[in-house]
């Protein structure tokens, strides 16, 4: 929802309201209103300088870096922004008015209007096409953040956290499954889980139906299947289309890779996402009796084990860790 503003800058356009909305995401700051805040603020808390095409660029570094309290830009004599990212505000009486647009401007998380995380269309940043937090980790990665790791981005209309890998194949995934990294996450989950995400970012985590649907239903993707057996590692890359996000139905089309085709019977067939109950992790395109890959696999009684199975040259077989990438088909490191 757009909040009205009360400013006369701001009056006119509310171009990122989604960057408006609570903040549940884990470790992150939520938007209470803070009154006071001075920029810059004390030199000591700016860990990073950067150069960036815009104020809004310079807003989204700050926006999906957790460490990040309050950033500043100023206009540089190339006509680019000097970027300065600070771990804490600075205390004291609130500043009167942001700087002319034209030099500068600077944000802080949960600030008053003229210092809030909210956008207007004049600092649309002309390198990335969007406005304030980033939609996923490919729009990072085209704003030139090349290390990977833990960020927030903005998904089905709320924040949410996710891991970047920056570095396989040119980067700019955004990881929406990880399995077999310790944190003993459950994958016996409603089909509301399975929508909404579960689990622990930094380990075992399922990105959720919902974030899914939303960055693959913009345009398409690639589904990066990453599988680990012992020492071998093999993986295979999916074209991905969504047939229906109400019924999460997906098509898988396998389109390179040296893992065998674990989601064949899932391709062209738009397949969806608790075929069985979601009890059975909610595979996508398992169904009774089938042979099928199922890395959200439950655990098994008699090992006490979990179990992720991928077809292999001797039928399926149980892998110990797993990983699921996501990008845009089109995307240009
Ligand atoms: C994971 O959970 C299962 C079942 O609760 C348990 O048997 C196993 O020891 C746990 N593994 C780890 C690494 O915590
Ligand atoms: C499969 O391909 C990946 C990436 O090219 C490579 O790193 C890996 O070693 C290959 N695995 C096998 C078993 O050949
Ligand atoms: C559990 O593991 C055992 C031993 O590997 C296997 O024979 C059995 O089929 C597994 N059970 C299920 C339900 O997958």
């Amino acid at each position: 929802m757009c909040r009205p503003m009360a400013t006369v800058l701001l009056a006119s356009l509310c171009a990122c309201a989604a960057a408006l909305e609570s903040d549940t995401a884990p470790g992150a700051v939520s938007l209470t209103s803070v009154e006071s805040a001075l920029w810059p603020p004390a030199e000591e808390a700016v860990y990073r300088r950067t150069e960036t095409a815009s104020t809004c660029n310079c807003r989204s570094l700050c926006l999906m870096d957790t460490r990040c309290q309050a950033a500043g830009a100023r206009l540089l004599s190339s006509g680019r922004f000097s970027c300065h990212l600070a771990s804490q505000r600075k205390l004291g009486a609130p500043p009167q008015t942001p700087p002319p647009a034209e030099e500068g401007a600077w944000f802080e998380r949960g600030g008053s209007p003229q210092l809030s995380e909210v956008c207007w269309w004049e600092e649309r940043g002309e390198t990335a096409g969007f406005c304030g937090r980033a939609p996923d980790c490919a729009a990072i990665r085209k704003l030139g953040e090349t290390w990977s790791g833990y960020r927030q981005v903005q998904a089905a209309g709320s924040r949410v956290s996710v891991i970047c890998d920056m570095d396989t194949d040119g980067g700019g995934w955004t990881m929406i499954h990880r399995r077999g990294e310790g944190k003993n996450t459950t994958y016996d989950k409603t089909e509301e889980d399975f929508r909404a995400g579960f689990g622990y970012t930094m380990g075992e985590h399922w990105l959720g139906l919902d974030s899914i649907a939303m960055l693959v239903k913009r345009e398409e993707h690639h589904l990066r299947v990453d599988l680990w057996k012992g020492d071998s590692f093999t993986t295979a890359t999916y074209d991905l289309k969504l047939v229906s996000a109400r019924d999460n139905r997906y098509d898988f089309v396998k389109l390179s890779g040296n893992a065998t085709d674990g989601l064949a019977e899932a391709g062209h067939q738009g397949f969806s996402f608790c075929g069985l109950p979601c009890t059975f992790g909610g595979w996508w395109g398992y169904e009774e009796g089938g042979e099928q890959a199922n890395l959200n696999g439950v655990l098994n009684e008699s090992t006490g084990k979990w179990e992720l199975l991928w077809p292999g040259e001797l039928g399926l077989e149980v892998i110990q860790r797993a990983q699921m990438l996501l990008r845009p088909a089109n995307f240009v490191p």
